[in-house]
């Protein structure tokens, strides 16, 4: 692992990259479906091509760009910013529980299991304001679920993630944490605010950000992965109300519902309270 003060592209590209690919995933979808779906994705692309006369050297340059982003283990950081909310969104317009977001690069499964009211692992010194996150998890009809699992991971306040840190040096499993709801489906979590995230920009991601002139950052977010026997799992993101970025963000994935605006408790901490809805596991089972 290289050292270096500021993770670059290549150093969380590359984890990523490593993370994603130490499972194998599949699918059931059907051959005339996967064919279906080739099929337009070819021909829109093909619609854009002609539309704009694209020359063979913007051809030729495009698919540089494409090794490049290979090579650089950037793919799961474009995708994550450029077209999972597409998925996401596609994917929970018929659910009536709390609204999903993207999962991002930068989930790791297995996070310490910390109980129902408890402190995120940090570091002694852990920089940042302190922030107090509580709520309750709850059915559709507004029962309390007991045992409900909350994951929860989120950057550092200089915007980095436990082992996507290029050798920053943090803690393997800093920030991350899963929590387990009490017996009125409650939880609380002690943590600090993360600050606003920029996408690594100094490789071929970089480049195509700067082609359009736009800006590699995401407003400081929780990540969250809430679920419970019986229930649909979901992914989603918290964003802080009046926070940079909030409404410019480069992967497209605030939402209105998705807000906290943390105020000083009685002790003078920064405290929010969010209460999360699941789904039943619908037929044929949906888990994200
Ligand atoms: C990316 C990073 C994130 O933290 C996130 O939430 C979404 C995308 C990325 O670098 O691709
Ligand atoms: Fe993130």
């Amino acid at each position: 692992m290289t050292t270096s003060a500021v993770p670059t592209a290549a150093g969380s590209g590359s984890a990523a990259t490593d993370k994603f690919k130490s499972n194998r995933i599949t699918s059931d979808t059907s051959p005339e479906r996967a064919a279906a779906i080739y099929k337009d994705v070819l021909s829109k692309l093909g619609e854009v091509i002609h539309e704009h006369e694209v020359t063979y050297q913007e051809y030729r340059v495009l698919k540089q760009w494409l090794i490049s982003v290979g090579e650089g283990g950037e793919w799961p950081l474009w995708l994550d910013v450029f077209l999972e909310h597409f998925i996401e969104d596609s994917n929970s317009r018929i659910f009536n529980g709390t609204k999903g977001s993207i999962e991002g690069p930068y989930y790791v499964p297995d996070a310490p299991n910390l109980g129902s009211h408890a402190t995120m692992p940090m570091r002694e010194d852990e920089k940042g304001t302190a922030l107090v996150f509580k709520g309750q998890v709850r059915d559709l009809d507004g029962n309390g679920i007991d045992g409900a699992s909350v994951e929860l991971w989120h950057a550092d306040s200089d915007g980095y993630y436990s082992q996507f840190d290029d050798g920053l040096g943090i803690p393997e499993w800093n920030l991350r944490g899963t929590f387990t709801t009490d017996s009125e489906g409650r939880y609380s979590i002690n943590t600090i605010q993360p600050a606003p995230y920029q996408i690594p920009h100094d490789g071929p991601t970089g480049e195509f950000i700067a082609s359009y002139d736009g800006h590699p950052w995401r407003p400081a977010h929780l990540h969250l992965k809430v679920t419970a026997p019986g229930k649909r799992l979901i992914t989603t993101q918290l964003y802080f109300t009046g926070g940079k970025w909030v409404d410019d963000d480069v992967a497209g994935a605030v939402k209105p519902e998705l807000m906290l605006d943390p105020k000083p408790n009685d002790d003078g901490v920064d405290q929010v309270v969010y209460d999360f809805v699941l789904d039943p596991v619908s037929d044929p089972i949906y888990v994200a």
